[in-house]
């Protein structure tokens, strides 16, 4: 048998492309691995991305770079993209799936931060700080306690129980609050968090509430009129999740007429595209309402967290195949058997491809120690230990299938 090399691919010729300024934290993780960094300032258009993205085997973005479908057939070698953000509509996520290519994100990374703000807003909104901080500034001196509350003692509303509420449900009861939740799953109250059974029950009860859900068919428009209007009179409504939930028009109303008595608002269902675009909001320029530019999960410390989380995951999947957390691609985490190499394989998802592969492995005589297929209606993505001895022989005959999309080989994951 011929000598093998140490190392499947040796890691110090692993190209990173890290573009638009992401956070030091990453290289951090990189250097340790002993891959190669390249760092780029700015957004590279799709001609400049073309050009650099050759010889990379992984390109880190965040949201201004968009990293086509053109872009995505030229670079050859690349394994996988990291979007350093929560979105990750500015890569074409259907092409890079059908290269084979996984694309990771950091979707909890600023939870912590966003909890911290809400809670913030809540004593702001109890206490009208804003609006005394506004008159103080124009030389209004209105000292008053009516209207101003403690915190203490209320009952805050969680809509959304999952990552972010959870967060604000546990710094909420230290702050001396009660906390009650509404969830579409079962989920595991924290502390003295307490679920209840509606949405309707939830408004009915609590003096604020805040809406931690995601977007999707069922949360568009989920806060209306009736909602609004099941609240109980002098209540907060507060929304850093996503700008469609809410009905802004119905809100308004509601703040207008005295029904609630203050609202935070962090999201928006159109918002403006860069910092120059003007703002435009039925809720401008009403009392106690806190407008803030989407950015609930901005903080320094969330960048950092951005950088480490995502580089994590590209780490991960350049040394082991695990593709958790992949935005567009079949899942499969699959802890190495010992003594064996490990094949990763991306195929078409098309009747035949598992018979043909397992053709290939017993004509070889090779023994499976563990293997894991994860499919999407397009792919499939196959991770297989095998026995040290025919795993190159094996890795050459799969990748020459016509289904075959990506074939990889590691030796100690
Ligand atoms: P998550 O996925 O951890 O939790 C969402 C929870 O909402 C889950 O427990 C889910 O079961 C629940 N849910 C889904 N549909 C529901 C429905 N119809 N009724 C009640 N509960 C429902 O998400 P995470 O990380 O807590 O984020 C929540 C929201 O916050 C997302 O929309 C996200 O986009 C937004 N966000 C906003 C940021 C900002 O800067 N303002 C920053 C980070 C996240």
């Amino acid at each position: 048998m011929a000598q093998l090399p140490e190392t499947s691919f040796p890691k110090g010729e692993i190209k990173i492309l890290l573009l638009e300024n992401i956070h030091p934290s990453a290289n951090e993780l990189f250097s340790v691995e002993g891959f190669q960094v390249e760092r780029v300032s700015g957004a590279l258009k799709e001609d400049e991305l073309v050009e650099r993205i050759r010889d990379a085997h992984v390109l880190g973005i965040r949201s201004k770079t968009r990293v086509t479908a053109r872009a995505l057939d030229e670079a050859r070698r690349l394994l996988t993209v990291g979007c350093f953000c929560i979105g990750t509509n500015q890569v074409a996520l259907a092409h890079a799936n059908s290269r084979g290519i996984p694309v990771f994100n950091a979707p909890f990374s600023n939870t912590r931060s966003v909890a911290e703000m809400i809670l913030a807003e809540v004593i702001a909104l109890s206490r009208q700080l804003f609006d005394r901080s506004r008159e103080v500034h124009d030389g209004t001196w209105k000292k008053i306690a009516v209207g101003s509350h403690e915190i203490r003692g209320k009952t805050l509303g969680i809509v959304g129980y999952g990552h972010i509420g959870r967060q604000i449900g546990v710094i909420a009861e230290v702050l001396g609050m009660r906390v009650a939740f509404y969830d579409i799953a079962a989920r595991l109250p924290m502390g003295n968090n307490r679920a209840v059974g509606t949405l309707h029950q939830l408004l009915a009860e609590s003096d604020y509430v805040t809406l931690h859900v995601p977007e999707t068919p069922q949360t568009k428009g989920m806060i209306g009129p009736a909602e609004i209007a099941a609240m109980k009179k002098g209540a907060c409504l507060l929304n850093a999740s996503r700008g469609t939930v809410v009905d802004l028009d119905a809100l308004a109303a509601a703040l207008k007429k005295g029904d609630l008595a203050g609202a935070a608002v962090d999201v928006y269902p159109e918002e403006p595209e860069t910092n120059s675009d003007g703002f435009a909001s039925p809720l401008r320029g009403l009392a106690n309402v806190i407008l803030t530019p989407h950015i609930g999960g901005s903080t320094e410390e969330a960048q950092e967290a951005i950088g480490r989380e995502v580089a994590a995951a590209l780490i991960k999947y350049v040394n082991s195949g695990a593709t958790t957390g992949a935005v567009n691609f079949p899942q499969v985490e699959l802890p190495q058997a010992r003594g064996t190499h490990r094949i990763l394989n991306v195929h078409r998802n098309v009747p035949g491809v598992m018979r043909d592969i397992t053709k290939i492995i017993s004509d070889r005589g090779a023994n499976i120690h563990a293997q894991q297929l994860s499919t999407d209606p397009d792919i499939g993505y196959l991770v297989v230990d095998l026995d040290q001895e025919v795993s190159h022989d094996v890795k050459d005959a799969i990748s020459t299938l016509p289904t075959s999309i990506k074939t990889r080989i590691l030796y100690a994951v």
